[in-house]
């Protein structure tokens, strides 16, 4: 039987007074650097403690409430799985169908019933600002978990703690996303995210449709960071780091035609990744439908399903940030 570590070991304590108690997670601008080291060095320590231990009872006697308004695998189930390993419980409404939501219950008042229940609630909504508006109304932290094409932001976190965790930095680099750059909200957020460190490029390779929106190439123009657009990859991965991949949106076309047309513009080889670094990384925030051929899984760069992994303790950390244990 491994021995329990004393608790000097972690950074974990019980002051309601910690700084992120109580507070919503909705977008990847409320993070300055500082924050980022801090949440990255708590999900370090989970990582060691779920090596070690597998479960422990920080959150024990807490209760999550994870309501998604759209489908998800990984996302639902890390929130689950992350609660679950810190001794918590956890309200999983996936089909929301199922829910008083079917009767025409508003977002509103399906987050305020969840609140008189849950210590902390987890939202996926098609609409962008849908986090936000729970947020208003949930009187108990709400953790955005994808709102429409608007943001992703703990999907940002663990990609970037994935960078640090594979390149062991995250400042000098070249990061290269590609695909639905439109409508890909994971893009959206961690190009904002990526802004908090020293001597990042970004390159945006995708079709004309699916563009990277104008609101973000300003913003992240704003804070100084060069930027460049291009249609093809080639020009860009022999100087790439971190090459990001995306699926190509369906759901959000009003014209399927139009997503045909586009669906299968970049396909990732083993014959692609010929002019690539030997130390970059592939990453994806899945899932993947043919934008990554299954023959690049086994290159040791292709790190998606690291990823996966890396953010089991990212979304354990932010639990205990946000219910005062961190
Ligand atoms: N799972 C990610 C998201 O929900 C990416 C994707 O679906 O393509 O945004
Ligand atoms: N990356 C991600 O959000 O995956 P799911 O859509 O499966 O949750």
């Amino acid at each position: 039987m491994p021995t329990k570590p004393k608790s000097p070991y972690l950074p974990f304590g019980d002051q309601q007074t910690a700084p992120w108690y109580g507070k919503n997670i909705l977008s990847v601008r409320q993070f300055t650097r500082a924050d980022l080291e801090y949440i990255f060095s708590v999900a370090h320590e989970m990582r060691v403690m779920v090596e070690r231990i597998g479960t422990f009872d920080l959150l024990k006697g807490k209760i999550l409430a994870n309501l998604f308004y759209e489908p998800s695998t990984r996302t639902f189930a890390s929130f689950m799985a992350a609660m679950q390993r810190l001794g918590g419980a956890v309200i999983p409404i996936s089909e929301v169908r199922y829910s008083s939501v079917a009767k025409g219950e508003s977002l509103p008042d399906t987050v305020r019933t969840l609140a008189c229940y849950a210590d902390v609630i987890v939202i996926r909504h098609p609409e962008v600002g849908s986090a936000a508006l729970a947020a208003q109304y949930a009187g108990k932290p709400v953790i955005n978990a994808g709102d429409g094409v608007g943001e992703h932001p703990t999907q940002a976190l663990l990609d970037v703690f994935t960078i640090r965790e594979e390149l062991g930095r995250l400042d000098n680099l070249t990061v290269t996303m590609l695909g639905d750059l439109k409508y890909g909200r994971t893009v959206h957020s961690l190009a904002r995210l990526l802004t908090r460190f020293d001597n990042i490029k970004l390159h945006y390779v995708s079709p004309e449709v699916l563009r990277m929106p104008r609101d973000v190439i300003d913003e992240v123009a704003e804070k100084g960071l060069p930027q460049e657009e291009h249609l093809t990859l080639d020009e860009v991965l022999p100087e790439t780091d971190v090459l990001y991949v995306t699926r190509v949106q369906r759901e959000r076309f009003d014209n399927l035609e139009e997503y045909e047309k586009v669906k299968d513009a970049y396909v990732i080889t083993p014959k692609t990744l010929e002019k690539a670094k030997e130390k970059m990384i592939i990453m994806h925030p899945l899932p993947r439908v043919n934008e990554i051929s299954m023959e690049v899984d086994k290159d040791p760069r292709a790190a998606y399903f690291r990823q996966m992994e890396y953010g089991l303790y990212v979304r354990m950390a932010l639990l205990a940030m946000v219910l005062g244990k961190a």
